[in-house]
């Protein structure tokens, strides 16, 4: 499955992209994705055959003038009732989105981001989309505000990815943003 927009082509990750991913995550740019890191080639590849079952739910965003490998995003189903027996839908998702430096401040997370939520709400069965972020990551809660996400809370000291220097756990602060169908269907009826 491929989602296209006017600049940029998602698509399921390939082997080939290995090189590209490297030089994105070599130095994850905030700390909920220091797991993510990559220590070289060889490691960038195995990443890639990893992702390539997560097809549907995972995308590279593919700039369309150069043809490179320039960010990704993802978001796999999750239950609306986590605590439940599991028999409640798996209708919630939770975008994860990143772009390699060189790319920032182009529009081009908006527009990968736009059309992913699209494709989560009308094809992939996503009742409410909600993304966590850092209480100082701005850039991503300019996304999730452009987006038409509300500012649902501020969790403090809610998760820690990384140590303090004497080993302790670092908590950061996280803000949830959420959007309903019904929010996105009625900001978006055009399409
Ligand atoms: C979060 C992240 C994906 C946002 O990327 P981004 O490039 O800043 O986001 P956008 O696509 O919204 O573009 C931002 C700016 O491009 C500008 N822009 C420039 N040319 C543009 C164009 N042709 N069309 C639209 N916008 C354009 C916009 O004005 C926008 O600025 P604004 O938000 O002040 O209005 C990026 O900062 C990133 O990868 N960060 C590291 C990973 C991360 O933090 N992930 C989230 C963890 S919670």
């Amino acid at each position: 499955m491929n989602i296209e927009t006017e600049r940029l082509v998602l698509r399921p990750f390939l082997e080939r992209d290995a090189a590209d991913v490297l030089e994105y995550l070599a130095e994850p740019a905030v700390n909920c994705f220091a797991c993510m890191k990559l220590k070289n080639l060889e490691e960038a590849q195995a990443e890639m055959r990893k992702r390539i079952s997560g097809a549907e739910y995972s995308f590279a965003i593919v700039h369309k003038e150069t043809g490179r490998v320039i960010g990704e995003i993802e978001a796999y189903p999750e239950s609306s009732d986590p605590h439940g027996d599991g028999n409640a839908p798996q209708d919630t998702f939770s975008p994860c989105w990143m772009l390699n430096r060189a790319y920032q401040g182009k529009g081009y997370a908006y527009e990968a981001a736009y059309a992913f939520f699209d494709y989560l709400f009308r094809e992939k069965g996503a009742r409410r989309i909600y993304a966590y972020t850092d209480d100082y990551n701005i850039p991503s809660q300019r996304l999730c505000e452009k987006l038409g996400m509300r500012r649902e809370g501020l969790f403090v000291e809610f998760v820690s990815f990384v140590s303090n220097p004497d080993g302790t756990p670092r908590y950061e602060n996280t803000m949830q943003y959420a959007v309903l169908k019904r929010e996105w269907l009625s900001q978006h009826r055009e399409l």
